[in-house]
């Protein structure tokens, strides 16, 4: 049984007031019969980690990148131990913010992931593909090259979830289809299975242009375990509706 993963990813946005009031509004409004179908994450800006965790409650708190090593003279990176230390358990690595818009490799993303384990932290790794990519018929060998590239042995259903993030369905408004996703998802899943034995309690999350009113169809697919959320996880009465949808 995986349980669903409701994870949102708030980008360079909400300043301190406005992320403590997002986090209050879902502790206050999210119930025990809500966690009980799924984990909840949020992983905003850097420093709003520290004061977020104090009144986070049972909302999980994750990072949007990490340093590859864990100290050291490695300036403007943050390590992954001290993002454990501040109540971090998870760490999105490898978004394509970073991979298209920061030109990270997959062999970046496999060493941040491998640090992010060694602390101990959860690290949700991203693949997709990007609009020419799929229509020219070669989204499957782009997400299973970046996966394979991405993964560092040691991984494992405890500290590795995958989200499948289309390029050109994040903020667009575009989604995959149905039948795209759990193409996709159960392709990413048999990836696994080889790349590391068994794989059938590794979390695949999809991302891109998730809303309350595409949520339900989408978690309901075999091979979804959750959703990697941005824009609709910026206001509770857009991400709590994505919440309730899973269960
Ligand atoms: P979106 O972003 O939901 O705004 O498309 C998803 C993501 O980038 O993780």
């Amino acid at each position: 049984m995986r349980k669903t993963l409701i994870a949102g990813n708030w980008k360079m946005n909400l300043d301190l007031e406005e992320g403590m009031d997002l986090i209050q509004s879902l502790v206050n409004q999210i119930t025990p019969d809500d966690l009980s179908k799924c984990d909840v994450l949020v992983c905003p800006q850097m420093p709003l980690i520290a004061p977020l965790s104090d009144i986070a409650g049972s909302i999980k708190l994750g990072a949007q990148d990490c340093g590859a090593a864990n100290a050291g003279a490695f300036t403007g990176d943050t390590s992954p131990s001290l993002l454990a230390s501040l109540g971090c358990d998870y760490v999105i690595v490898g978004h394509s913010e970073r991979r298209v818009g920061r030109l990270e490799d997959s062999g970046l993303i496999r060493s941040k992931t491998a640090a992010a384990h060694a602390s101990g932290l959860t690290a949700i790794v991203c693949v997709g593909e990007s609009e020419n990519e799929r229509d020219e018929g070669k989204a499957e060998l782009v997400v299973a090259s970046q996966l394979a590239a991405s993964i560092p042995p040691g991984s494992n259903p405890d500290n590795l979830v995958v989200a499948y993030e289309p390029v050109w369905a994040i903020g667009t408004g575009k989604t995959a289809s149905e039948a795209e996703v759990q193409e996709m998802h159960e392709t990413i899943r048999d990836q696994l299975v080889d790349l590391l034995g068994d794989a059938s309690k590794i979390r695949i999350l999809y991302g891109g242009s998730v809303k309350a009113d595409n949520a339900v169809a989408l978690l309901a697919l075999k091979d979804v375990d959750g959703a990697l959320v941005g824009g609709a996880a910026l206001k509770p009465d857009s991400f709590l509706p994505i919440i309730r949808a899973a269960g």
